[in-house]
């Protein structure tokens, strides 16, 4: 029996649900049973009937399954894999923060630690971010964090003013240029634009993104799953993909007569890319690594993902 076989065979003995994030390599995509991204996946987390999540992604993502279901036992296969995003801020340096500001809603990404959560007021995601300030009274001061650049793209969005932004990065995003884009564009006649909110490309290009297009070219400033959405329902045929690489093969999966470019070959993320067949298989086998928050931790940091759920 080959491998993926094998871990399939198991997966089903042991009543385990697999979960990927849509920047997992095609194998692991394969065998998933859910791919999607960080939100999509926290919700079928929270309503799977398995006892156990097998969860292939990035270490803060299988926190956060296990935060929110503290009954299930949830197994990453390799728990080095991180995020530079959720490394970029301490929970120190979080409550020196909080303490500057007593009043202010503190916003936490969900690329982020269950350490950190638990100092949060909310939780959001790419995709409900902006749902999220709004839901926050106009008067009342925020601190978002960590990822500077889906800051700014939200305080654009919403106008909010009263907002401070961390200065952290994921260095994967961070590295996309305009001038990347710039490039693909010119290379890909009639194409549309999609881009996460994490890129740094994001902040020269605000102004556009307000209104919507950019050099002539629509864009659409979207979170892995968003994305996913847009360009199956999109009449276009042709888009650069302003993300991490990994999600390519999944649009032209579900998209075979579409064409999908990548705004950089080089935007990789070697943390994601951890995760192999192997690993999937020696976890599902040896019941490895499971990922346990401490109860006083994650009760507190439930309250947030928990108001992160409840908006859209
Ligand atoms: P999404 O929530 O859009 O899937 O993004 C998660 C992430 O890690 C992006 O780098
Ligand atoms: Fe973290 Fe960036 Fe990798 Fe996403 S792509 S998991 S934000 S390092």
């Amino acid at each position: 029996m080959n491998l993926k076989d094998e871990i399939l065979k198991l997966k089903k003995e042991k009543d385990v649900v697999i979960l990927a994030h849509n920047y997992q390599i095609p194998d692991i995509q394969d065998i998933a049973d859910y791919v999607g991204d960080s939100l999509g996946l926290s919700r079928q987390a929270a309503k799977t009937e398995q006892k156990t999540i097998l969860f292939c992604g990035v270490h803060f993502m299988a926190e956060t399954a296990a935060i929110i279901c503290p009954e299930k036992k949830v197994l990453i296969p390799d728990p080095a894999a991180g995020c530079s995003l959720s490394d970029s801020i301490t929970v120190d340096e979080l409550r020196r923060w909080k303490k500057e500001h007593p009043k202010a809603a503190a916003v936490g990404y969900v690329n982020t630690t269950a350490e950190i959560k638990s100092e949060l007021d909310y939780c959001c995601t790419s995709s409900n971010a902006i749902n999220v300030v709004k839901a926050i009274p106009e008067n009342r001061e925020i601190l978002f964090l960590p990822d500077m650049f889906l800051g700014s793209y939200v305080s654009k969005m919403t106008g909010r003013k009263n907002m401070y932004i961390w200065a952290g990065e994921c260095h994967v995003h961070a590295g996309i240029s305009s001038q990347d884009i710039q490039n693909k564009l010119e290379q890909l006649q009639n194409s549309e634009l999609v881009v996460h909110p994490e890129c740094s490309c994001t902040t020269p290009m605000l102004y556009d993104i307000a209104v919507g297009d950019y050099n002539n070219r629509q864009v659409q400033i979207l979170s892995t799953e968003g994305m996913m959405n847009y360009v199956r329902d999109s009449p276009t045929q042709n888009f650069v993909i302003a993300t991490e690489t990994g999600i390519l093969y999944r649009m032209r999966k579900q998209n075979p007569t579409k064409t999908f470019v990548p705004a950089s070959e080089k935007a990789e993320c070697q943390y994601m890319k951890m995760i192999t067949l192997d690993k999937v298989h020696r976890s599902l086998l040896e019941d490895k690594y499971e990922v346990r928050v401490p109860k006083k931790i994650a009760d507190k940091a439930r309250l947030a993902i928990e108001r992160m759920l409840a908006i859209s």
